[in-house]
């Protein structure tokens, strides 16, 4: 085990580059069992749910070639196993995003059933459903799914909610359908058109021209591509977050500035200035930000991945505001952790209530989650004295090199081996 440790107080000030989106990422290597030829991707973020992900395709019989600086060469040539087993679907989630390719190639697939999380249930009912709509005959036996389906066919399915990972199961399932698929209410995140995008590279058909309702024509077969995975829009708020916590400079690169509008005008709202150029922004400090309330929503609402970091900020600003989580019925654990800092908030249902106070001081603190821990790196870098953010491994799944972007950007962070459990 190991734990990141802070010394607060430093103002960050410099460049940062974004990696590839872990987001992104992860459905696009899962789409390569759609073809049995090679797909290559580029700007492959080196993170802990890459490799879990990468396992998990092994498993399936999928050869992976892993070159230097991000490049993934992936061929699912055969596929000689179908099951993403419960030890993976536990460390993380997006497993079950291998379930509708391996339906659409296969007619066969099982996977565990994800079960809770730390950020709510999270069930996948909408995968199902979609997937029962398709023509597949779904039964849950032993904490898994067994669906199977002579070949998957093309049908109206309306989501009774957004789901991004349901989106993109239903999206690859119907690639290689008998027919053509309408789905409806839809999630609308970047990370979709980035699969949709990939799908058509492949000689599918994908048509995202009504917002919110994706049409796709069933092909026999798909051939190989090569696709450069978009930049991590969460990875890039938590920086320009880490520059207004810090009252700093700093400068998120390589980034698309589009998928972080709504983060932006927030930001502006607390006092920032906020320059925006093509691919980069930049955030720069006069000081003690003001409160500013935020709901989170499906895209293009304020995302949720970033509502743990946003509080970090609005711990310290001027004010009191309120912070909506719509998305995750759970997803406030960060918040005890910010109080033992010296926050003060209090959540009432899905609403928490932070007002501001004028200083936080370092303290051991445990990271429940991926954008938790964010948030308690982003509190220990503008707390007095030293922070010790244990379970420093839920980090590892979404931020790649996190210390050592931060370092140059002049923060005082280091990890270490941990006893604490
Ligand atoms: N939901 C259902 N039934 C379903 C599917 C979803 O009730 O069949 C509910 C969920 O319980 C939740 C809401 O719908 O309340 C939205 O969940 P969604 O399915 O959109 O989430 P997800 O696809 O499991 C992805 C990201 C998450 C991100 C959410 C929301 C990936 C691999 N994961 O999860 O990312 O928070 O969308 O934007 O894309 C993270 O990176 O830290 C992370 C958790």
């Amino acid at each position: 085990m190991e734990k990141i440790v802070i010394r607060g107080g430093n103002r960050l000030e410099g460049a940062v580059e974004i990696s590839g989106s872990k987001n992104a990422a992860l459905p696009l290597m899962c789409a390569s069992i759609l073809s049995s030829e090679e797909i290559t991707l580029h700007r492959v973020p080196g993170l802990k749910d890459i490799l879990t992900t990468k396992q998990l395709l092994l498993q399936l019989g999928v050869q992976l070639d892993d070159l230097s600086s991000g490049t993934l060469k992936i061929k699912a040539r055969e596929i000689t196993d179908h099951t993403a087993p419960y030890e993976m679907v536990k460390t993380m989630r997006a497993s079950v995003l291998v379930l509708g390719p391996l339906m659409a190639r296969e007619g066969r697939a099982v996977v565990s059933l994800p079960g809770g999380c730390a950020i709510g249930a999270r069930p996948i009912d909408q995968h199902l459903k979609g997937l029962e709509a398709m023509g597949a005959d779904i039964r849950l036996e032993g904490g898994y799914v067994h669906a199977r389906a002579r070949r998957i066919r093309g049908t109206d399915f309306t989501f009774d909610l957004k789901t991004v990972t349901g989106t993109e199961n239903l999206m690859m399932a119907a690639a290689l359908a008998q027919g053509t698929t309408v789905l409806r209410h839809c999630a609308v995140e970047p990370e979709i058109d980035a699969l949709a995008n990939l799908i058509n590279g492949m000689g599918g058909s994908v048509d995202m021209s009504v917002p919110g309702t994706i049409v796709i024509e069933g092909k026999d077969r798909l051939h190989g591509v090569a696709h450069d995975i978009m930049p991590d829009r969460i990875e890039a708020g938590t920086h320009l977050i880490a520059g207004a916590i810090t009252r700093g400079d700093v400068r998120v690169c390589r980034c698309e500035p589009a998928h972080l509008l709504p983060l932006l005008e927030k930001l502006s709202q607390t006092g920032l200035n906020v320059q925006v150029g093509d691919d980069e922004v930049r955030v720069i400090s006069n000081g003690r930000g003001k409160s500013c309330d935020v709901t989170t929503d499906p895209y293009p609402g304020f995302a949720t991945d970033l509502q743990a970091q946003y509080m970090a900020l609005m711990v310290l600003a001027d004010g009191r505001c309120q912070i909506t989580e719509n998305v995750f019925e759970n997803r406030f654990m960060h918040v005890q952790e910010l109080v033992r800092m010296g926050a003060n908030i209090k959540v009432s249902a899905r609403t928490a209530q932070v007002d501001g106070v004028e200083n936080l001081s370092g303290a051991h603190v445990q990271a429940t989650d991926l954008r938790a821990s964010a948030c308690l790196i982003l509190a220990g870098l503008a707390a007095s004295g030293e922070t010790e953010v244990h379970r420093a491994y839920h980090l590892d799944r979404g931020y790649e090199r996190i210390e050592e972007k931060l370092r140059k950007l002049g923060a005082d962070i280091r990890r270490e081996k941990d006893v604490i459990i």
